[in-house]
């Protein structure tokens, strides 16, 4: 399992790489973006980025990054919003692969996105499918992106967004590498929104490709020893629906798979709301 961390800070990526001894990549999204120091500063400040400045921030922060994990991966997401077609997604992703030499593109796990990654797959370059909430979904990114090289596609379920509506998101990160269990491993798991040590571990448990996590906790998982749980880890979280396995072909046609889920679409109004936040829109 690799660790990454998630966030837009390269201060807290500098203290995990001191507390850990190592750190295998990071993830950034818009929201944390948004979250950065120095794009606080700016906006308490009254001041807000133009439509392009905010891409040379973003860009700026990204080489920073690279610069920390040479050896790593760095997520860099594309902005998106439900009507966002694939031309901007492809054009925002071949401009991001050009910033640094580790970048995975995040594409959102609809219908344009699943395009755009098909194409870019095709390319030879890497991506990270985010916003992912269902096995069907998993499926169309495997589908979408067959013939892409090990190491070039990471698929992210969000577990606690769907702890949050009581549904016990560590069950889909369990199904979906059980659904993979029998094909190529060109798709990695990435568990994502993960915000307790429990998630953490389990997911370490259940053998997940990747794991990204927030500072504190992985903080706190330094502070611990780095300990590393066996399979017969025992997470039991309390007032969540279990999600059943769903037995799905991976050899379907990717458009044919049923992939739109509310959460998908409530999160990319985020993400782009949050982008928003940043810029001037009269600049
Ligand atoms: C990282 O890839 C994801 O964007 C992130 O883990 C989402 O986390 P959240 O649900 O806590 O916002």
């Amino acid at each position: 399992t690799r660790i990454f961390l998630d966030g837009a800070d390269p201060e807290e990526t500098r203290q995990v790489i001191k507390a850990l001894g190592f750190l295998d990549g990071q993830t950034t999204n818009p929201s944390l973006l948004a979250k950065n120091p120095e794009a606080q500063a700016h906006k308490t400040q009254g001041n807000k980025f133009s439509a392009t400045a905010i891409y040379q921030f973003y860009k700026e922060l990204c080489q920073e990054l690279s610069g920390l994990l040479p050896e790593g991966s760095v997520s860099i997401e594309v902005y998106a919003d439900e009507t966002t077609p694939v031309a901007p997604m492809l054009e925002q992703a071949r401009e991001f692969d050009t910033w640094i030499p580790n970048a995975h593109i995040k594409l959102p796990t609809t219908t344009a996105g699943l395009e755009a990654a098909n194409v870019l797959t095709g390319e030879g370059r890497r991506v990270n499918m985010t916003l992912v909430f269902s096995q069907a979904q998993a499926a169309a990114v495997y589908a979408a992106t067959k013939g892409a090289a090990r190491g070039a596609v990471f698929l992210s379920p969000f577990i606690g967004r769907l702890d949050d509506r009581g549904e016990n998101g560590m069950d889909l990160i369990k199904n979906i590498i059980r659904m993979y269990g029998p094909g190529d491993g060109h798709v990695e798991v990435l568990t994502a929104s993960v915000r307790s040590m429990e998630h953490f571990l389990c997911a370490l448990a259940v053998g997940s490709d990747i794991i990204t996590a927030p500072y504190k906790i992985l903080m706190d998982w330094a502070e611990a020893g780095l300990p590393i749980p066996g399979p017969a880890y025992i997470y039991e979280p309390s007032g969540l629906a279990p999600i059943a396995y769903e037995p799905l072909n991976l050899d379907g046609r990717w458009r044919d798979y049923p992939i739109a889920h509310p959460l998908t679409d409530a999160g990319m109004a985020k993400f782009s709301a949050d982008w928003n936040s940043l810029i001037d829109m009269e600049a």
